[in-house]
């Protein structure tokens, strides 16, 4: 195989040439996603000629020991493409690496000196560190005139990606949030949560948006409730310790699940421009109906499966919650008294996140006299996120033969044989973005405030108490209480 790199052509209309510094470039994110990505990208021919790359760290490290275990990363953690050694090379001769500690100001001396030396007056920061060091690495930037963009004919942009969690509660997000903008402005700041980015999450707007047939049925008269499933079949692998103080609400339900719901539950922007759509995710995000301290019980679940405290780096006693149930509410026209389902767990038997919206079920069955004594089953619209990304819709049919015997059966739609081709992974999409200056698929200060405020009280309310845990087998689909909580409105959890 040629040089990719050698062909200008290919990049044209490309992102524009820019360094990417990547603070905790030792970490998990930076080998399992980003630097799989990156390559990728450059499989792809989606960066620029003239890029670069410079991790840092603490540990020192010359480049092309940086480079080799990039390389090994690299290879590991790529998935559903080939590793092609050539490539790479290429590749990794953009590649550096800057050893310093986050918190003394020689480290941005440094970095001014290395982007200087690069060439590169655009440049993307990426935290990708513990949260608890990106205040100060975001004050030093400011104080070392890293964050200011260079206005007029030299226009360079500064552009900052923030990983989740932001922030271990409302306060703190809003604390952070003031903390970067002492910095950056909002326009510079791209909040990540990788879920935005799925293919599978942006296509519910294809379908909510794109098709004339849904969007009318798409609300409380037809729609019974809502199910979002995000179920791990993996423990804490190895995370223990951040995972003991994050828990399951914080971890998927707080961030990756209420920007689902904000996508399923929006209304129609009115253009699908990045503000327009974020307006809309922030409003719906702001109608979810504030729970009472005292309906806490009855509306939040929280489990832990036999064998947590035995983890590595996990408290014997700990109180984290390993799998979250919660019953939300959204206070609007659209959706009043309907609800949605949220949970999250790890060890569950399998690894499956999707959405159900249940319909309600035919106001009369004239058939029944012909039924088996199960009662009819309503419709379900399943968007499946992941695995077996696609899209079905159960309705009832007659069953062959004589008598009227229905039958559910479901029509499907499947990515991999509509379209045949292979998805980019949402952190391609979400670097390309960014790399572009489109906060289209990122989330905004007030989503982010507004969805920690939909789970302070249980936040609140779990932190002031002590669980009887563990709660759950691995294995299975959590605890009792969850289906409780359903079985009150007459519902059921769909166990795929
Ligand atoms: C991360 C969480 O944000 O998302 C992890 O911190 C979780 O605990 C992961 O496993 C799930 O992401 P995905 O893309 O594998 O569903």
């Amino acid at each position: 195989m040629g040089n990719p790199f050698a062909d200008p052509l290919r990049f044209e209309q490309r992102v524009a040439e820019c360094a990417i510094v990547i603070f905790g470039a030792h970490g998990d994110l930076t080998k399992r996603k980003l630097l799989p990505a990156l390559y990728r990208l450059a499989y792809e021919r989606r960066l620029p000629p003239s890029f670069s790359i410079v991790g840092n760290s603490r540990t020192p490290l010359s480049d092309d020991e940086f480079r080799s275990h990039m390389h090994d990363s690299v290879k590991e953690f790529l998935e559903d493409s080939p590793f092609d050694e050539e490539l790479w090379s290429s590749f990794a001769r953009n590649l550096h690496y800057l050893a310093g500690d986050l918190n003394t100001p020689k480290l941005y001396a440094d970095l001014k000196d290395k982007l200087k030396s690069l060439g590169q007056s655009n440049v993307l920061y990426y935290l990708s560190t513990q949260p608890s060091f990106y205040e100060s690495i975001v004050d030093r930037l400011g104080e070392a005139g890293l964050a200011k963009e260079l206005p007029g004919a030299d226009c360079a942009w500064r552009r900052i990606v923030i990983e989740k969690p932001f922030g271990h509660d409302l306060e703190s997000a809003r604390k952070l949030n003031a903390g970067i903008h002492r910095s950056f402005t909002e326009q510079q700041i791209y909040r990540i949560d990788h879920y935005l980015g799925k293919e599978t999450v942006q296509n519910v707007l294809a379908f909510r948006f794109g098709n004339g047939i849904f969007e009318p049925l798409w609300n409380r008269r037809y729609v019974n409730h809502v199910q979002i499933t995000a179920a791990e079949s993996i423990g804490v692998e190895g995370r223990g310790a951040f995972y003991q103080e994050a828990g399951a609400l914080r971890d998927m339900i707080q961030s990756h699940l209420l920007q689902v719901t904000s996508t399923i539950a929006m209304e129609p922007p009115a253009e699908f421009t990045p503000d327009a759509l974020r307006d809309e995710r922030a409003k719906l995000l702001r109608s979810i109906k504030t729970m009472r301290p005292e309906d806490v019980a009855r509306y939040a679940v929280a489990g832990q499966y036999r064998g947590f405290r035995q983890e590595k780096d996990v408290k014997p006693d700990a109180q984290t919650d390993t799998y979250a149930a919660v019953t939300f509410y959204v206070d609007n026209w659209r959706w009043a008294g309907v609800p949605f389902y949220i949970r999250s767990g790890k060890k569950l038997p399998k690894r499956v996140t999707d959405i159900a919206i249940q319909f309600n079920a035919a106001p009369l069955s004239v058939f029944s006299a012909n039924q088996d004594p199960a009662p009819l089953q309503p419709n379900l619209l399943l968007l499946r996120i992941q695995p077996e990304e696609g899209i079905s819709l159960r309705f009832l049919s007659k069953q062959p033969g004589s008598g009227m015997r229905l039958r559910p059966v479901s029509m499907d739609f499947n990515y991999g044989s509509s379209f045949g081709e292979r998805s980019p992974t949402a952190y391609e999409t979400l670097l390309v973005d960014v790399l572009r200056g489109d906060p289209t698929l990122y989330t905004r200060q007030d989503m982010v405030e507004a969805s920690w405020r939909a789970v302070q009280p249980i936040l609140d309310d779990w932190g002031s108490r002590k669980f009887d845990f563990p709660n759950y087998e691995p294995g299975t689909w959590g605890p009792a209480e969850a289906d409780a909580m359903l079985a009150r409105n007459g519902h059921q959890w769909r166990n795929s």
